[in-house]
């Protein structure tokens, strides 16, 4: 059995300073990674899909690289990380990955013993949406090829299923059928995502498809179909298992207040000025 500790969106600022409406991210994601290594748990991988730093700035992945590369060697855990529409692949690269800062896609495959753990990029630059890119789902493909003995699981930040709210079409993933198509029929166990900052749990592609909340804040999803979007202090992450070709995965909530720190009535002004916007809320 394998254990993944999924985390995502943790929206870092700048500096100490810097609130997200109001809330302090570093300590947000803190909380988290201090529940965790006092439950007792020991993942063999600790995964981040998206959205690490608030605005891809240099100075939030300096803040957060030691924070969580401190979190995964205490526990032995390898760390895989993967953009999201608020990073910028240059600062990415050059501040958490230690690679030179070019603006082609993060996407590898890592080996977490017989598992594979394959990071695609689904973001476009500029723009909040993810799409699926023709070039990487031949790359994905093959890699699909050979096969894994423990399975592979897939990380993305948008995650791949369709959205019933308002947002639709904003914050998707454009191209998802193509992807479903790649994955469905090969080892792939389960596929992992963020972006929407509250759990979705859905098949996809004939594999359970999760996505974590966030660990910056969480969105009111009752209240998203209601053309409301709501912004709640409160984080969680995913406690993810594989074993038996099966993936499992925990949504783990940690306790907050709720106080709210945005609100915005989704009509179709508003919507308008969102789709104008490259990284708008989640
Ligand atoms: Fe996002
Ligand atoms: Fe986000």
């Amino acid at each position: 059995m394998r254990t993944l500790v999924h985390i995502s969106d943790t929206h870092i600022l700048p500096t100490p300073a810097d609130r997200l409406q109001g809330v302090d991210t570093l300590q947000t994601l803190e909380r988290v990674l201090e529940y965790v290594s006092s439950s007792g748990v020991r993942p063999d991988a600790v995964v981040v899909s998206g959205d690490l730093a608030n605005h891809g700035e240099m100075d939030s992945y300096r803040r957060l690289r030691p924070v969580l590369e401190r979190f995964a060697s205490s526990l032995s855990a390898e760390l895989v990380i993967g953009m999201g529409n608020h990073d910028a692949r240059g600062p990415f690269r050059e501040g958490m990955l230690d690679q030179a800062p070019s603006d082609e896609p993060v996407e590898y495959v890592r080996w977490i013993g017989g598992l594979r753990v394959i990071v695609l990029d689904s973001t476009v630059p500029g723009a909040a949406y993810g799409e699926v890119r023709a070039d990487q789902m031949d790359w994905l493909a093959a890699e699909l090829t050979t096969s894994a003995t423990e399975g592979t699981v897939l990380v993305l930040h948008h995650p791949p299923v369709p959205d019933s709210t308002p947002l639709a079409g904003l914050l998707t993933l454009h191209g998802a059928a193509e992807l479903a198509a790649v994955i469905r029929g090969t080892d792939v166990v389960g596929v992992l995502a963020g972006h929407a900052h509250h759990a979705i749990a859905t098949a996809f592609g004939g594999v359970l498809c999760y996505a974590a909340p966030a660990t910056a804040y969480t969105v009111d999803p009752l209240l998203l179909e209601q053309r409301t979007l709501r912004g709640v202090e409160g984080s969680g992450f995913g406690l993810v298992r594989i074993f038996e070709g099966q993936m499992v995965s925990l949504t783990v909530a940690l306790p907050s207040e709720g106080r709210q720190t945005y609100h915005h009535e989704l009509d179709d002004r508003v919507l308008n000025r969102l789709i104008g916007e490259s990284v708008v809320a989640a």
